[in-house]
């Protein structure tokens, strides 16, 4: 990646759930632009410290933080350690997310509860916190043309039905209209809030998914662009999202998923 723009310089990014996959590749490109980096992590601490590592190598400088995203104390936590340590935050991205699937008949409401908490309710007290600071701050000339920016990463299964997975794929859905609403409700506060959307991105998450010869197939077959996504593919997205580059972009969705949302089993 393309690293000596440092297209982040001084601003402050806090990436949930930056341990492993996704939240990692973003927390490491963000680093690499120049942004002070608050690792959240629920309990993998040496993936946050491998992420932390990567962002030294490259020169930047990061945080680690263990917190549970569904707790509101401990989000409080996630936000004083990083204003403590950097004086401020600039960039939120909602990315801790989990999977705890079962048909509905098998579904207990602890599962249910599980990924509903994690998915929906951590991004929602996350974006109350970030928002909070960003109000507070307003503008910071020289900084970023807005006062701050939420970046949720959402899924394509906020609008491809998912059988077996209804607590993430309503979690999802409802991340959408979080995103939306919180963009409407923030815009004249200079906050900008999207989303991004991946396909079927290889990390842990998926891992059951790919591994195995057959489950890889599978998954290109939903695939239109033919490959697998990589978490550097969202990571550059995400980057985009947060510079002034985007500054006119608030309340939207991209989909970065190689085709996926595209029903490719229509393609005849
Ligand atoms: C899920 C993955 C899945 C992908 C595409 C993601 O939101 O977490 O397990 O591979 O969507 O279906």
């Amino acid at each position: 990646m393309k690293t000596e723009n440092k297209r982040l310089e001084g601003q402050v990014a806090v990436i949930t759930g930056a341990s492993s996959g996704i939240g990692q590749g973003i927390a490491i490109a963000m680093g690499r632009e120049g942004a002070k980096v608050v690792i959240n992590y629920y309990s993998d601490e040496e993936g946050a410290n491998y992420t932390k590592s990567e962002i030294e190598k490259a020169g930047g400088t990061a945080i680690t933080i263990g917190a549970n995203v569904s707790k509101e104390d401990e989000v409080q936590k996630i936000f004083e350690t990083a204003r403590e340590a950097f004086g401020t935050i600039d960039i939120l991205v909602n990315n801790a997310g989990i999977q705890q699937d079962a048909s509905l008949l098998e579904m207990s409401l602890e599962q249910w509860q599980k990924v509903i908490s994690t998915n929906l309710t951590g991004p929602f007290l996350c974006a109350k916190e970030a928002a909070k600071e960003f109000v507070k701050n307003g503008v910071k000339e020289g900084v970023s043309k807005a006062a701050g920016k939420i970046i949720f990463i959402s899924s394509v299964h906020d609008i491809i039905p998912w059988g077996g997975r209804v607590n993430y794929t309503a979690a999802k859905g409802g991340v959408m209209m979080m995103m939306k609403t919180l963009a409407q409700e923030l815009a004249s506060d200079r906050i900008r809030v999207n989303s991004i959307s991946p396909g079927a991105i290889k990390t842990d998450i998926n891992k059951k998914d790919w591994e195995s010869e057959e489950g890889k197939q599978k998954m290109l077959s939903q695939i239109p662009y033919g490959r697998i996504g990589e978490p550097e593919d969202i990571a550059k997205v995400a980057v985009w999202l947060a510079t002034d580059e985007a500054d006119y972009v608030t309340g939207a969705t991209i989909y970065v998923d190689g085709g996926m949302v595209l029903y490719p089993s229509f393609n005849e």
